[in-house]
């Protein structure tokens, strides 16, 4: 029998816990280590999840006594560059939480790491997984649907001053960006990997009613290159939370809506008036369409798949590839904000050094001035919807 691939994983907070009860149900892999700079944290942590596993206060410390085949990255987006890089030199496959870093330049050190130790790099998006998502990316691609002309993403979702206590939240230097990057990016990831390559992109920046140097709500265009249109509303200050995406075809309107994690019962295929009953039939979400039994979206599927691929040396699979193409979309909403709201295209994304460094960009502060001193309309939105 083959020896289990060994797990560590980094950052002990709160998205470790999906990541060990994850690796609990996966066959052929053992948590080994794990490592938090919060004295404590860590012991506590393996303690809960596996006993057995060693604790330590670094990453470096864990490396020096550790024999490592996988690493989790589970730390603060900030972190993620340089811990990639060390676990990789250490000859480490890395899955790294979203946002997987900071900006493309980074990102770009990851996967260049990556390339040069011959190991596979996978970022958590998982809203990409789950048998619904798969059985509408499979109809969308074979044309069942015709062409996707508009889009809207949503996601809208609540976060209040105590989330935004933790000290790496909400500051450009340690998260990198505001909502969009730390929230929006999870649909926008699922929409485009429904709908395919973007062409261009443009957003503004708001800040509404939280203490942030970031934004607290954007809002935001994309271009597809099927020329397919999309509408990115994305808020920390939505008391009825959702996320959502609606795409119109020429044949159809594809809706799911759900907050943290889809399954088939979340989306909805409403067929154009003159789709015949018979064809219409076949794209539904009944359980029985889908043969081998449902999988939701989640840190389950993701990891799954991923450790599937490793143990069968294979190319990491479509749901955890492509780990730049969000961070790209995101990339250009927050230049664009830097450029007035202007539209960015993909090219300038890729190609120019000054877009793939910081996302800072000015935000438009609606409690008094911006970020860059202008004076802005002072209306205080905390007061609209209570
Ligand atoms: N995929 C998802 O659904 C999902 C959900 C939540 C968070 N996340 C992402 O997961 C990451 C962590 O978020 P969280 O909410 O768990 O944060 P958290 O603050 O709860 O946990 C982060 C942990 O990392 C530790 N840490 C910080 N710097 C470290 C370092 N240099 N070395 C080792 N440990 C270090 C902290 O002490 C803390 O325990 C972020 O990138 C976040 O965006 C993803």
């Amino acid at each position: 029998m083959t020896q289990p691939l060994r797990a560590a994983i980094i950052g002990t907070g709160s998205v470790a816990t999906l990541h060990a009860r994850s690796l609990d149900r996966i066959d052929g892999v053992e948590l080994v280590a794990v490592a938090d700079v919060m004295p404590g944290r860590a012991r506590a942590f393996a303690d809960e999840h596996a006993a057995a596993a060693h604790a330590y206060d670094s990453l470096e410390h864990l490396f020096a006594a550790e024999t490592v085949d996988v690493v989790h990255l589970c730390t603060p987006p900030g972190v993620h560059a340089p811990q990639a890089v060390a676990a990789f030199a250490h000859g480490a496959h890395v899955i790294a939480e979203k946002p997987p870093a900071l900006s493309l330049s980074e990102l770009q050190q990851m996967t260049d790491a990556a390339a040069a130790a011959d190991r596979r790099f996978a970022v958590v998006f998982q809203q990409r997984t789950g048998s619904a998502a798969d059985r509408v990316k499979r109809l969308l691609d074979s044309g069942a649907f015709g062409r996707a002309l508009f889009a809207t993403c949503n996601t809208l979702w609540y976060r209040d001053a105590e989330y935004y206590s933790v000290p790496w939240r909400g500051r450009w230097e340690t998260e990198g960006g505001g909502t969009t990057l730390s929230h929006g990016i999870h649909q926008i990831d699922l929409l485009a990997y429904l709908l395919g390559d973007w062409r261009a992109a443009s957003a503004q920046l708001w800040r509404q009613a939280r203490e942030v140097e970031t934004e607290d709500v954007s809002t935001a265009t994309i271009l597809f290159e099927s020329g397919t249109v999309a509408s990115v509303s994305t808020s920390v200050v939505s008391p009825r939370e959702t996320s959502s995406i609606r795409i119109d075809t020429e044949r159809a309107t594809i809706e799911v809506d759900h907050l943290y994690g889809h399954a088939p019962k979340n989306w909805r295929i409403t067929p154009a008036s003159f789709v015949g009953e018979e064809e219409a039939a076949a794209w539904n979400f009944d359980d029985a369409a889908f043969e081998g039994g449902i999988v939701p979206s989640g840190h389950d599927a993701l990891l799954g798949s991923v450790y599937a691929s490793l143990f069968a040396g294979e190319p990491l699979p479509a749901v955890a590839a492509e780990p730049a193409r969000a961070l790209e979309i995101v990339t250009a909403f927050y230049a664009s904000a830097r450029e007035g709201g202007g539209r960015v295209e993909r090219e300038r994304v890729q190609g120019e050094a000054a877009l793939r460094g910081t996302l800072e960009a000015p935000v438009v502060d609606n409690r008094g001035v911006d970020n860059r001193g202008v004076e802005t309309r002072a209306v205080d939105n905390r007061a609209v919807g209570g």
